[in-house]
């Protein structure tokens, strides 16, 4: 069993270029039943998600580029605004490889905006998964969103599916409000784009690495 999870886990990566095709319904609803085994704290269960199918998608990412384009992000849960140490360089380092597969210089300052639009497109994706939590629950509730959204990544890379986790989907919540039947009670905290990757698009010969393990936990036992 572990090592087919742990196969899966090695196939997941973030696709940042789909083709056309949507996927079916039922193979959808298949990642989201799935996805419902994660645990939560008391099990709130506090996920709320708004699927689109196309043409839905695409208008959905025209009217997020036009955003983009025209104002600043302001994200309902604030992002980060600074990443101290390592983090800052692990960002750097992940930027880097994505503009590296992509054929984009540092000082091509064009490039690397059209680089950044193509996340308002959704990279061209059929579907894109817009998820929120109720306010009211706190951050605390973010922690139970965060465990489901590792369960929908792994279960829609088991079902062949590619994926890529979007905060910037957050990033202009009142075109995601005007669209989607979002509730007033919700912040909206990411996207999750899902379709077959375009395996031929740069973007998606980018690879991450990781530190191991060693780095982030310590055993503790006197
Ligand atoms: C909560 C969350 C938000 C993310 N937001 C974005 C995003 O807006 N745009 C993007 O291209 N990638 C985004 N990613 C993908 C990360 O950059 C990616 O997971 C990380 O670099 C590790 O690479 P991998 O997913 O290929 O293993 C996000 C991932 C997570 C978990």
């Amino acid at each position: 069993m572990i090592a087919e999870l742990e196969k899966v886990w090695a196939e997941r990566r973030s696709r940042r270029a789909y083709r056309p095709e949507p996927v079916p319904r039922e193979t959808l609803e298949r990642v989201f039943e799935l996805a419902q085994h994660a645990p939560s704290w008391c099990n709130i269960q506090p996920w709320r998600v708004c699927i689109t199918e196309p043409p839905v998608t695409g208008l959905l990412a025209a009217e997020l580029q036009q955003a983009a384009k025209s104002g600043l992000p302001h994200p309902e849960v604030p992002f980060p605004l600074d990443y101290p140490t390592p983090y800052k360089e692990h960002r750097i380092a992940c930027g880097a490889a994505l503009y590296t597969a992509m054929g984009i210089a540092r000082e091509n300052k064009a490039g690397r905006y059209d680089a950044w639009l193509r996340n308002y497109a959704l990279f061209d994706a059929p579907h894109v998964a817009v998820v929120a939590c109720d306010r009211r629950l706190g951050p605390y509730a973010y922690v139970d969103v965060g465990v489901w959204l590792g369960y929908v990544l792994t279960a829609a890379t088991a079902l062949g599916l590619d994926t890529c986790a979007m905060a910037s989907v957050a990033a202009y919540p009142e075109a995601l409000r005007a669209r989607l039947p979002l509730d007033p009670n919700d912040q909206v905290l990411f996207g999750i784009v899902i379709g077959h990757a375009d395996e031929e698009a740069p973007a998606n010969a980018c690879r991450t690495t990781r530190e191991p393990a060693s780095k982030n936990v310590r055993f503790v036992s006197t």
